[in-house]
């Protein structure tokens, strides 16, 4: 790569790959940022419980490191990352980070020159990325203006989706800018599964799945009666249970239905990724005890904030049981688990192409019209079977303000007087 020279109020800067010494000085930078509240840097956004979330930032991604030439010390770093809010592992979207110290902070200038840079590493490194996205605060309206002039549009606006020290909760936009014409074209299979095992190894990562505690709701089991008379036990999954679940999830995506064809291409990165980490809550039909559907709730990967603990959930009902209205029912079900689990807002996505869940949502929410907001989309962020690169709509609702959404145990216990027909 070539070094690359910028100008800053007189001082000269260098860019180069970051080396390991390079990683303490960001995180640095970072932690300086964040407990200051600039440069578009949340409070609790790398902290406490997201410190796994930089981790996974600083070893999986392109870090550049910017340095004073004269001194030889870090000022700055570059990164691009596949983006944390694809929804595949063969990504066209990049994540691009501009992290400074606070000497280059106020310097719009460089911000600029490292932007561009940035945007020109996501286009020259050989990882097909064909779009760029980057996540900012509302309140840096310098970042917004500098993002808007280099062609960066804002595509989605979450609310209260990031926490900025002196600010407070604070709108977050996502911002992206096409950086090719053509569309990308896809990994084979073969190729994709090669570099993914070398990460996500079949046998280290079923003895760590062995070895660890699934997230269970302590309020469960329990009992609940769909409208059409369907009685079902509401569980959390069973650890042997692991690859029939990820059987049910490979089918809607084999389908094109609500998932995309890369997203979990192995079941050793479902154990690792969704299984480790996601509550997986299952529907079993008392008279047969075969599962009619299940949902995985975690917290929301388009949130930059821990504070208002934002949900996100994937639902399924199995084909055998779908257009019976079971699926905007699921909804309102998914909620009250996301309630009663101490989540406070859902922030959710669907799938542009995904008619049935999109039409569930509306049926769902004809009763209370103001449930949920649309709040932007993300585009190109899924291959979707049968259909291509589809956008990610993201759906945002406070149910804090809604006291019609129950917890999981009261909405359950209120269903148990409904006609059971398949007892
Ligand atoms: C999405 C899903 C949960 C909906 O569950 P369901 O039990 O099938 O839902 P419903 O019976 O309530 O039907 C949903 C709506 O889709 C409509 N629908 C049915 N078949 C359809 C089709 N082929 N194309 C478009 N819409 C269709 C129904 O008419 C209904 O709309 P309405 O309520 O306005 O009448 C279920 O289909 C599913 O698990 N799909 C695969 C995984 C998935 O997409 N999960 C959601 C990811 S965000």
């Amino acid at each position: 790569m070539p070094r690359q020279c910028l100008l800053s109020h007189g001082i000269q800067l260098s860019v180069d790959y970051a080396t390991d010494e390079d990683q303490s000085a960001c995180r640095n930078i970072i932690s300086d940022s964040a407990a200051a509240g600039k440069d578009n840097v949340g409070i609790d956004e790398f902290s406490d419980g997201m410190a796994n979330r930089l981790d996974l930032l600083l070893t999986l991604s392109q870090v550049f490191a910017v340095r004073d030439t004269k001194t030889n010390t870090s000022k700055a770093f570059i990164i691009v990352a596949s983006s944390l809010y694809a929804r595949t592992i063969d990504t066209c979207l990049a994540s691009l980070f501009v992290f400074r110290d606070k000497d280059l902070q106020s310097d719009g200038d460089i911000f600029d020159q490292l932007l561009q840079l940035a945007i020109y590493f996501a286009q020259a490194l050989d990882l097909g990325y064909t779009s760029a996205i980057y996540s900012v605060a509302a309140c840096a309206h310098d970042v917004v203006q500098r993002l808007r002039r280099q062609g960066f549009i804002r595509v989605a606006t979450i609310p209260c989706g990031v926490r900025i020290a002196g600010v407070g909760l604070c709108d977050n936009f996502f911002m992206v800018k096409s950086l090719s014409p053509t569309t990308r074209p896809r990994r084979s299979v073969d190729e994709l599964h090669r570099d993914l095992d070398k990460v996500y190894p079949h046998d280290q990562c079923y003895e760590t799945y062995q070895a660890s505690v699934l997230p269970t709701a302590d309020f469960l089991p329990a009992k609940y009666i769909f409208a059409n008379g369907l009685a079902v036990v509401c569980r959390n999954m069973k650890k042997q249970e692991d690859g029939l679940i990820y059987e049910i999830w490979k089918s809607a995506a084999a389908e094109g239905l609500g998932y995309g064809i890369d997203e979990i291409p192995t079941l050793s990165i479902f154990r690792m990724e969704i299984l480790l980490d996601h509550y997986c809550i299952v529907f079993e039909e008392i008279a047969t005890g075969n599962i009619v559907g299940l949902t995985l709730i975690t917290s929301s990967c388009y949130s930059r904030t821990k504070e208002n603990r934002f949900g996100e959930s994937s639902l399924f009902i199995k084909k055998e049981f779908r257009g019976q209205k079971l699926g905007s029912e699921a909804i309102w079900i998914e909620l009250a688990l996301m309630k009663q689990l101490g989540f406070k807002v859902s922030l959710n996505d669907t799938l542009a192409s995904n008619h049935r869940m999109m039409a569930s949502m509306q049926s769902s929410r004809v009763k209370y019209p103001s449930a949920w907001l649309f709040v932007g989309v993300i585009p190109d962020g899924c291959y979707a079977e049968g259909y291509g690169w589809d956008d990610q709509v993201i759906s945002w609702f406070d149910f804090q303000s809604h006291p019609h959404i129950k917890n999981f145990t009261e909405l359950a216990d209120e269903t148990l007087n409904r006609t059971i027909s398949k007892l």
